[in-house]
């Protein structure tokens, strides 16, 4: 099975290995501060954000202001809940960036993967749409769709369809033979989901999703791959530069303008990449090793091709091959723009690899997984403020086993949802939070008084928020939103 399972129910407890084995970055908050002028949303600033792909062209885009979108989809199969209410917290927050913000009810997954009915559906995707709005959500600026209402973004699902195989999606998501076929159509229309904002215009697109979710973006980012007309590389000879060579390349390239130094460098550089590497230049050797940016012919109509030769050829130097072409003195990025707008014109979509950000999961009340199918596990959005209460003072602490111990050798809020409760929701400030989880850890505060705050700020929240939703529903009756 696959490690990281999107229906699955496994709890995931090492996230930095898990960043390790994947190649998701980790998420510190100065990937968004390089211009001081952006203010990190509490997610951010606590790390319950951990980790991101390409998180970089999103600010970028946010500090030059510059379009790019954000989007991410719920299974309508339950109410929602405060772990649910991440993700929308996350799509709201970029909103406000200048996002153009998308919303996806995620229909055919909860038919597909839960079974739920029609009936079922519309009536959490109303309820789903409610929280959304009762939290910020700005329906005039954002965009919300179902995915089986959604035409172009069925198409777009059976164009991706076709870049992949049924061998492929078994080695990501454990499917096998048993696998509906209406599952293996959810996939392709999550991927769809992913790359939708990029349909009209190619843009930088950010997913918020639990690292549950990271199959679907590895899948996607392939799939864009894929679906380019054109793609761009770095070169310095007939051969291309692994990224892990790169150091070593430059080094390297160096030393071999002059000639006798290169037995003295094969010598010097021990251990395969080197080695593999000095074979290489070598036998590279007989043309020029100049730096080159390269456009590889993927999907590109043979006319297509032909008009980016003739396009580059105008502005630079370049050396044509019957798939490829190098263009010599130019910047990657220079390049990559050009390519992306004739790949436009001539009809393909020129999409950038979506970019996304992690989050850590909230623990259950009771420990184990939230999950919307165990209600005594989460807060529904949807709870009234009493049962909210309830549902607080009834939960697990990471506290001792009495007031004694806890005094001496103070409480583990690492281990504790209630601390969760404090820090992914109902905390005041990022100070109230630091201060419940000092004074557990010291000692001072105990879980009787601990929870009873957490209850009264959960009632609190719940209280204006179930407000809220009325006056959503009232919006979405009126506007017929969903
Ligand atoms: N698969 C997601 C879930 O289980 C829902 C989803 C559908 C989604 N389409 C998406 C998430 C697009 C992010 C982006 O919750
Ligand atoms: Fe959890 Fe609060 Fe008890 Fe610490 S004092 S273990 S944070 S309930």
């Amino acid at each position: 099975m696959a490690e990281l399972d999107p229906w699955g129910s496994s709890s995931i407890d090492d996230y930095s290995r898990l960043s390790e084995e994947f190649g998701i970055k980790e998420f510190s908050k100065s990937i968004l501060n390089s211009s001081q002028k952006i203010k990190p949303m509490d997610l951010m600033r606590r790390k319950i954000i951990f980790g991101h792909r390409d998180y970089e062209n999103i600010s970028k885009a946010i500090s030059n202001k510059d379009d790019f979108a954000a989007l991410s989809g719920f299974m309508p199969s339950g109410e929602p809940h405060i772990g649910n209410m991440m993700v929308m917290n996350e799509l709201i927050w970029h909103q406000k960036q200048g996002a153009e913000t998308h919303f996806v009810i995620a229909d055919m997954e909860a038919k597909a993967a839960r079974g739920m009915t029609e009936k079922e559906c519309q009536k959490y995707a109303k309820s789903y749409t409610a929280s959304m709005i009762a939290l910020g959500f700005d329906t005039e600026k954002g965009h919300i769709y179902k995915q089986s209402e959604n035409r172009e973004l069925r198409k777009l699902a059976f164009e991706l369809s076709q870049e992949t195989n049924f061998n492929e999606l078994e080695g990501i998501y454990g499917f096998d033979k048993e696998t509906s076929i209406g599952h293996i159509e959810s996939v392709l229309t999550q991927t769809a989901d992913i790359l939708y904002p990029q349909l009209k215009k190619p843009k930088p697109t950010v997913i918020p999703v639990g690292i549950d979710q990271d199959p679907h973006i590895r899948l996607t980012r392939e799939l864009a791959r894929r679906s380019r007309y054109f793609g761009v590389t770095e070169a310095y000879a007939s051969f291309e530069l692994k990224p892990k060579w790169k150091p070593k390349v430059k080094e390297a390239l160096k030393k071999l303008g002059d000639k006798t130094e290169s037995r003295k460098i094969a010598e010097q550089l021990k251990g395969k990449v080197e080695n593999k590497l000095i074979k290489t230049l070598k036998s590279g050797g007989k043309e020029k090793l100049k730096h080159r940016i390269r456009v590889i012919s993927r999907k590109a109509p043979k006319e297509s091709f032909k008009k980016i030769k003739k396009t580059l050829n105008e502005k630079y130097e370049i050396q044509e091959f019957e798939k490829h072409i190098d263009i010599f003195n130019a910047s990657k990025l220079k390049i990559e723009e050009i390519v992306r707008e004739i790949e436009i014109k001539e009809g393909g979509h020129g999409f950038y690899p979506p970019s996304s950000i992690y989050h850590r999961f909230m623990t259950g009340l009771k420990g184990g997984k939230m999950s919307s199918s165990i209600p005594k596990s989460h807060i529904a959005l949807t709870d009234k403020p009493q049962k909210g209460h309830e549902k607080v003072k009834d939960a697990e602490t990471g506290g001792r086993e009495t007031a004694q111990k806890q005094r001496e050798l103070g409480g583990k809020p690492d281990e504790c949802p209630i601390y969760e409760l404090y820090a992914y929701t109902v905390a005041k400030n990022d100070e109230h939070a630091k201060k419940v989880y000092k004074e557990c850890k010291s000692g001072e505060r105990l879980c009787g008084e601990c929870k009873q705050e957490a209850a009264e700020l959960t009632s609190q929240f719940l209280k204006k928020h179930n407000e809220e939703r009325k006056k959503a529903k009232e919006k979405i009756e009126k506007e017929n939103i969903i």
